[in-house]
């Protein structure tokens, strides 16, 4: 995947700006608050996902201006394509000038993978965030995950509201099983995902981590799930506590990924280069899985993933990401001299200068 042209308007700080990547490492470069990270969110919009900084739609369109408008001209598997959003109080999607029912459907379309602050949630924060990435991740490889993933959070909303209603209404008991078998229906299939990406994950993130550590450290991830045994067992067993609790103690949306650092955990224990790093390795084996199922990298967009890392780890992760697109912004673009070929592009109050 590779973007030749991209063209942003009245997105964030940014009036204007047209920008035209190698196909290598591309570097934006620029003081603080001048529009680096605003280049890097709109390109992931191409995702057909939302702004990983968690912005609402509106946020995303200049001050004063009634709407933006953002397109990439790019290459997919050696052919040219091209998709534009429209961004007002929502996006409105266009692939080759047809509109398209959602954005969501630009989804396996362009593809990317992103690392930013942000991600570092992925490490620090709880399994949330955790079991997010993992959806989202299956999501781009495998479209009908999506509609387990639905079908299941329907189900424990349903089940969830019953199990309230059960201590007043004893009558609705007999319910329950209705909502136990969708959930477990839908739990199965989503737990056999998640478990086969935890899989790959482990396989590529730790050869990304080793050579991150200059394997010194060691890497492991794996999926815990939030009981033993088969869903239909555990959700038996459970059934009593979760009348009382009015929620349901068992299944997917409880499970999480243990990752870990010399054998302990990078969430309890790591410092904060060894966070960054487990974030990113994980976010690089991200790119690697996606590239293994359709053949091509996806664009690889790296806001401010330098900073805390020391020198070899930065020389690691310059010379490990020549074969593909990047985007990588920083303040100071000689701390990037070891990048060697490439495109430099200085940010300057929203414009290329
Ligand atoms: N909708 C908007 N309209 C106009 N300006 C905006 C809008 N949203 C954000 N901005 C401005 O964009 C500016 C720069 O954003 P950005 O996050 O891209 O900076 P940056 O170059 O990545 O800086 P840093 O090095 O600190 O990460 C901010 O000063 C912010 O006020
Ligand atoms: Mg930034």
């Amino acid at each position: 995947m590779k973007i030749r042209k991209l063209t942003l308007k009245n997105y964030r700080n940014i009036e204007k700006i047209v920008l035209e990547p190698c196909d290598g490492v591309n570097i934006i470069f620029g003081e603080n608050a001048q529009g680096k990270t605003n280049i890097i969110e709109a390109i992931w919009l191409f995702t057909g996902c939302k702004s990983f900084r968690g912005a609402k739609d509106r946020e995303l369109v200049r001050f004063g201006a009634e709407k933006s408008d953002i397109s990439i001209e790019y290459d997919s598997a050696g052919a040219d394509a091209e998709a534009s959003i429209e961004i007002t109080n929502r996006r409105k999607a266009f692939s080759g000038g047809v509109p398209l029912p959602s954005p969501v459907s630009l989804m396996g379309e362009f593809t990317a993978v992103v690392f930013s602050p942000s991600h570092l949630g992925l490490i620090k924060n709880g399994p949330a965030e955790r079991r997010r990435f993992l959806d989202t991740a299956i999501c781009q490889i495998k479209p009908s995950y999506a509609a387990a993933l639905r079908n299941y959070t329907h189900a424990l909303e349903q089940r969830n509201s019953l199990l309230k209603d059960i201590p007043y209404h004893g009558e609705l008991l007999d319910t329950l099983d209705v909502w136990d078998e969708r959930l477990i229906q839908f739990g199965e299939k989503i737990t056999e995902e998640r478990i086969r990406y935890a899989r790959l994950l482990a396989d590529y993130a730790t050869r990304v981590y080793a050579g991150l550590s200059d394997e010194k450290e060691s890497f492991d991830v794996r999926y815990e799930a939030s009981g033993e045994g088969d869903l239909k067992q555990l959700l038996f067993q459970q059934r009593k506590n979760d009348i009382i609790s009015g929620s349901t103690s068992v299944g997917p949306h409880r499970d999480d990924i243990d990752i870990r650092i010399n054998g302990v955990s990078a969430r309890s224990f790591g410092s904060q280069g060894q966070q960054r790093s487990a974030a990113l390795a994980v976010k690089m084996a991200e790119g690697e899985i996606v590239k293994s199922v359709t053949g091509e990298y996806p664009v690889l967009l790296l806001d401010d993933v330098m900073s805390e890392l020391d020198a070899s780890r930065q020389n690691y992760i310059l010379n490990n990401i020549r074969d593909r697109q990047v985007f990588i912004t920083c303040c100071d673009p000689d701390a990037l001299g070891r990048a060697g070929t490439g495109m430099k592009f200085r940010i300057k109050d929203g414009r290329i200068v």
